[in-house]
């Protein structure tokens, strides 16, 4: 399974569809990552507060795929936004792992409230310059994180993983990002178990392709230059998720997609001027 990549503004090449591991844990983890390296993942995304960076590295390791054929992500949390607290918990992410640097690493949640994310970013620039990361990012950040973060150290973010699916589909956001260079990645890209019984829209469109309504979520995502992560435990649903690249959907079929925008329930109402995440 071959998947096409987007080149990034630091010139990493990023799958268009990797595999999120929110709620993964232990040996079921490790064979969750295992099975989705084996149908054809290769950007895997984690976080320090999932729990399950040991379980993640274990499966790297085992996968038998070659590691530089593999992108890892991880998040910092909010409670480390200081220099040394924010390098070492890099430096602890990739001893969890077990492997010698990590691919990709996001300031999880700006946490205005500790107003210390340019600080954490400064971080994971040092970080960078030390070959612990290849890539750094952000996730959850709005337009006034994005520009102090550019103005106060002049490095552009690669990413920024922020919630997308046809319910809230970011569209200023996605505009913002795109004239500074950033890449946007969508996390609960298929809206958890919310998009696949409540839109007819896009079941309609499913059964037009002879595809499933997630396949047709994810062509969506692709179509619209955004990187999407769905997580799935069940290794069929995993090999769904990535039959989509013979999808083209048409001027109608996006528009009718864009017109669900905001006619169903966000995940969660987490607002990154308010919610904080530690
Ligand atoms: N940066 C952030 O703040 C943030 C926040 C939330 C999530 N994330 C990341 O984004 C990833 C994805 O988001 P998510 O896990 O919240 O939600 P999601 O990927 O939108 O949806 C996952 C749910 O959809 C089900 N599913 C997956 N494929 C399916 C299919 N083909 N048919 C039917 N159901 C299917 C899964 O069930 P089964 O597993 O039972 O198959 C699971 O219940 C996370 O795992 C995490 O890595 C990041």
């Amino acid at each position: 399974m071959s998947i096409p990549t987007y080149s990034l503004n630091d010139g990493l090449a990023i799958p268009a569809i990797g595999f999120g591991t929110a709620k993964l844990h232990g040996f079921a983890a490790t064979d969750a990552i295992l099975s989705a390296l084996d149908v054809g993942y290769r950007l895997i995304d984690t976080a320090m507060n999932y729990d399950n960076e040991g379980a993640v590295g274990k499966a790297v390791r085992l996968s038998g795929v070659p590691r530089e054929q593999i992108l890892v992500t991880t998040k910092l949390p909010g409670r480390f936004h200081e220099h040394d607290l924010a390098v070492a918990a890099v430096e602890e992410s990739i001893t969890r792992m077990g492997l010698d640097h990590v691919d990709i690493v996001l300031i999880h949640w700006p946490n205005p409230s500790r107003d210390r994310y340019v600080e954490a970013w400064q971080s994971l620039i040092e970080c960078r310059e030390r070959g612990l990361v290849r890539t750094i990012g952000v996730s959850n950040f709005l337009p006034q994180h994005l520009t102090r973060l550019v103005t106060e150290t002049g490095v552009t973010p690669a990413l920024n993983q922020i919630e997308r699916h046809p319910f809230h589909q970011q569209s200023a956001q996605l505009a913002f990002d795109a004239e500074l260079g950033i890449r946007d990645e969508a996390w609960s890209p298929l809206a958890r178990e919310h998009w696949a019984t409540t839109s007819p829209v896009v079941s309609d469109i499913a059964a037009l392709h002879g595809k499933t309504p997630t396949q047709i979520v994810l062509a969506w995502h692709v179509a619209s230059g955004v990187v999407a992560i769905p997580k799935s435990a069940t290794p069929t649903r995993q090999a769904e998720n990535l039959d989509i690249f013979d999808i083209t959907l048409s001027t109608d079929e996006m528009a009718a997609i864009t017109s669900l925008d905001g006619s169903g329930q966000r995940i969660v109402a987490e607002d990154s001027t308010t919610h904080e995440e530690m």
